[in-house]
């Protein structure tokens, strides 16, 4: 948790990503400027990074000391003209492709030419995204995992028109973080994680579906066969079963193949409101 005080980076979104990826920029040393539509919002996420970093003091990983220094370096914002001394931009709002783009085209008024654009985007189109920008030559993917202060990964994603130079520059940042990164060099679909986890999800609920197992015993399997710290439905309740059938959808539209589609069972959840543990059930209850 050494800091590291240069650049100032600003988070749009405060949700679960955005909050996660604060927490962990923050930590390490940067200044954070955290937005979201309502100041409330914003505040919500703070409160929860105070929460975590005060069990972290209490396990003795962190001091209260450190705990003060992270909760410092956050300014709070509902209004993205903030972001004009910042060195890196992370959105991190919700998965979808016409709100991304009105913000990146905000902020490209706002911020200066050297700002560096990347979207958290879990599947979308990194050069998509990055032509509404203005500047898709310094615009690129930054995708962290959930949840972003445990999960070591970021994907590091080119769309067609950025430049070396930007890559170098979010390989760099997302070392600094602690964090190891890989390079995506072809903007696709779902980059590597989501390619993988979306289809083998969509799997496990086909398999249910089916009748040839239950939830818990394919779980079961997964986390005792392979090792994996959680089945495929306790990750479905954890990222959101809504986010997987629209990843699902988008997979399907992009790659113009059906057998990426949401499987009848997870869109029957959706419509049912039973999303997962944000809504209190969804193949488990909460
Ligand atoms: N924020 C911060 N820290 C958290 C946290 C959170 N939301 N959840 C857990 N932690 C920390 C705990 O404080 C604990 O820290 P210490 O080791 O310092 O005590 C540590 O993580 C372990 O937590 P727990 O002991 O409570 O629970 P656990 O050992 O069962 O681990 C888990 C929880 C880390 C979530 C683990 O179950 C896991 O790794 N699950 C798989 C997660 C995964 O696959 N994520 C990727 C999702 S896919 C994705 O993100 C891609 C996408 O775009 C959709």
């Amino acid at each position: 948790m050494e800091g590291k005080p240069v650049g100032v980076i600003g988070i749009v979104g405060a949700g679960t990503m955005g909050t996660g990826i604060a927490q962990v920029v923050a930590a390490m040393g940067y200044k954070v400027i955290l937005r979201d539509i309502k100041l409330s919002f914003v505040e919500a996420s703070v409160g929860r990074i105070g929460k975590q970093l005060a069990k972290s003091v209490e396990k003795g990983k962190i001091t209260e000391a450190q705990k003060e220094e992270t909760m410092a370096r956050f300014v709070m914002t509902e209004n993205l003209q903030d972001f004009k001394d910042v060195d890196i931009v992370i959105e991190a709002v919700l998965e979808n492709m016409d709100l991304k783009k009105a913000i990146f085209k905000e902020l490209n008024d706002v911020c200066k030419a050297g700002t560096i654009f990347a979207s958290n985007t879990s599947s979308m189109s990194i050069t998509e995204i990055g032509k509404e920008s203005g500047r898709p030559d310094r615009f690129c993917g930054i995708h962290f995992f959930n949840p972003a202060p445990v999960m070591r990964l970021v994907e590091v994603i080119s769309g067609l028109r950025t430049s070396d130079e930007t890559i170098a520059k979010a390989l760099e940042f997302t070392l600094s973080l602690g964090k190891t990164p890989v390079e995506v060099k072809k903007d696709s679909p779902g980059f590597i994680v989501n390619r993988l986890l979306i289809p083998f999800m969509n799997e496990a609920a086909r398999l249910y579906a089916e009748g040839v197992a239950s939830v818990e015993d394919i779980d079961t399997a997964v986390k005792l066969g392979l090792n994996h710290p959680m089945g495929p439905f306790q990750l479905l309740d954890f990222g959101g079963i809504d986010l997987s059938v629209t990843i699902s959808n988008y997979f399907s539209d992009e790659f113009n193949d059906n057998g990426y589609a949401p499987q009848p069972v997870l869109k029957q959840m959706v419509r049912a409101g039973k999303t997962g543990m944000k809504s209190g059930e969804g193949f488990y209850k909460y």
